[in-house]
């Protein structure tokens, strides 16, 4: 991981002048307006930008031309890229991309949602055992209206629990399973035998300590099916409850699309949902890419 001394850390407090950060709300997110990405960016940007990553949890850029290729060498950058599972969505050339589409082969509308696991609150890869890092998702088409990608500061969601609700799910943890949650938001269209067997459940800490920031946040999402030691159905409403005490507004950030925007966040402290759209009218084609990180403690 990334680690600065103060020396260095002062250095980076002019180059986040530099990258014109502006904060989109007062809990996360923050605009980067001063890179453009399509032309690479160098080690002391990059630093930079992984900085702000850590202060503000989710980054926005662009509008900006951004080419596939470009996309995952910016992701290469954070560390090593998933190649996702579900390999029926992965973009032509690049399996490194995750591509959402509702277009057909003419690029019209199909009527059909490409993914509706995306539409509930989650946080990516939480159900491998080495869970994502950063997602990095790039808006080619987005729809005239709705189709939002909502954020939600975990950090903030840990803080306000009560002391009683911190007690109680300290050491707690929590199964996740890509099956569980495919299968509920998008049953028409499950998991392959195959691919349910590269994936078996894992279990995550509740409460996970972030490993650069050392600060808490509460893990969990849509992919959490069951808690470890606990009855199923217990379990089930407890991490309902969980997810519901998560979201409150002020903790959360909410994005409407351009197309060419580009944006960057940290699963490890981040959960993350899009809102729904009408795919027989609107057209929305996004690609993402997931870089990999560690296993939560
Ligand atoms: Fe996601």
């Amino acid at each position: 991981m990334i680690a600065f001394t103060p020396v260095q850390a002062m250095e980076l407090a002019q180059v986040l002048e530099q990258l014109k950060v502006r904060p989109l709300t007062a809990s996360l997110g923050a605009e980067i307006s001063n890179v453009d990405l399509s032309k690479g960016v160098d080690e002391r940007t990059f630093d930079a930008i992984y900085q702000a990553l850590l202060r503000y949890q989710v980054l926005l850029f662009g509008p900006v031309e951004l080419p596939p290729g470009r996309q995952v060498e910016f992701a290469r950058r954070f560390g090593e890229v998933q190649i996702h599972v579900m390999n029926q969505y992965h973009a032509a050339a690049h399996p490194e991309l995750y591509r959402l589409s509702n277009l057909d082969a003419q690029g019209n509308p199909t009527g059909r949602h490409p993914d509706k696991g995306t539409l509930a609150w989650h946080t990516d890869g939480s159900w491998q055992r080495r869970t994502a890092q950063v997602t990095i998702i790039y808006g080619e088409i987005v729809p005239e209206r709705d189709g939002e990608t909502h954020f939600c500061d975990m950090y903030g969601a840990y803080d306000r629990l009560s002391p009683e609700w911190k007690e109680r799910i300290a050491g707690m943890r929590a199964v996740h399973n890509l099956d569980f949650s495919r299968t509920r938001r998008h049953g028409e269209q499950p998991m392959t035998d195959e691919q349910r067997a590269a994936v078996p459940p894992v279990d995550q800490p509740i409460v996970r300590t972030h490993p650069d920031t050392r600060r808490k946040c509460l893990y969990l999402g849509d992919h959490a099916e069951y808690i470890v030691g606990m009855p199923y159905e217990e379990g089930r409403a407890l991490i309902d409850e969980l997810n519901a005490l998560a979201v409150q507004p002020d903790l959360i950030y909410e994005h409407r699309w351009t197309p060419g925007q580009l944006i960057v966040w940290d699963n490890r402290c981040v959960m993350h949902r899009a809102t729904d759209y009408d795919p027989a009218t609107q057209r929305r084609v996004v690609r993402r890419c997931t870089v990999l990180g560690e296993v939560p403690q």
